[in-house]
């Protein structure tokens, strides 16, 4: 299966991806990079590893809609089937998710529907949570809110501070992306309305 990553930042997930696409059972291809955001690292690791990539910044464009309309034509021209959003900080408008909607997934550092929205690990903190985590879930409108896919618990202790418990979730992260990404070139996620199951 082909598939675009798009970040915003570091791209340590789309570090694991490109870290395990050529595995034995690996079932997906890494095809195009697509950043917000010029110069951002995630850029540099595409390039690294050969893959196409693209540095559109919205400002340049007239609306978002005509920024996205050249996020689609990137993904079409690579024949991209699936879209993984990894830190990619944008809300998705009606171009990209009438494109994609049920084949793109977004990563989010808290349990879901819990802290959405930017800073979840420092909300966590901050409400005093003992356990937060990640989740996988399809993109829809909303921010944070699609169908859920994939969670894990992470404890949050007391001397935990944003970044500490950012790195301990992004480990999980990195092992979640790339299961979730097999999961569905194989058709073994199946959306049952707001509900998903893994066959
Ligand atoms: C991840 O923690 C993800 O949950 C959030 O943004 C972060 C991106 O990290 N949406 P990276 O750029 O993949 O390192």
């Amino acid at each position: 299966m082909k598939i675009a990553v798009l970040a915003s930042g570091n791209g340590s997930n789309l570090q694991a991806l490109i870290d395990r696409q050529d595995d034995s059972n690996s079932q997906y291809r890494i095809v195009a990079v697509i950043t917000d955001k010029p110069g951002a690292k995630a850029i540099e690791r595409a390039r690294n590893a050969e893959i196409p990539a693209y540095e559109l910044s919205p400002k340049a464009f007239v609306s978002k809609q005509e920024y996205e309309k050249q996020i689609v034509q990137y993904l079409h021209q690579h024949e991209v089937q699936f879209v993984v959003l990894a830190g990619y900080m944008r809300i998705v408008g009606e171009e990209l998710l009438q494109a994609y909607e049920g084949r793109m997934i977004n990563l989010h550092p808290s349990l879901l529907p819990a802290f959405q929205g930017l800073h979840a690990p420092q909300q966590a903190i901050d409400a005093g949570v003992r356990v937060s985590g990640c989740t996988i879930h399809f993109v829809d409108e909303g921010l944070d809110t699609g169908p859920i896919i994939l969670q894990q618990a992470v404890l949050v202790d007391f001397h935990d501070t944003e970044q500490s418990l950012q790195a301990k979730i992004q480990q999980h992260e990195h092992r979640m992306v790339v299961e979730v990404v097999n999961l569905y070139a194989q058709n073994r996620i199946i959306r049952h309305g707001r509900r998903t199951e893994i066959i």
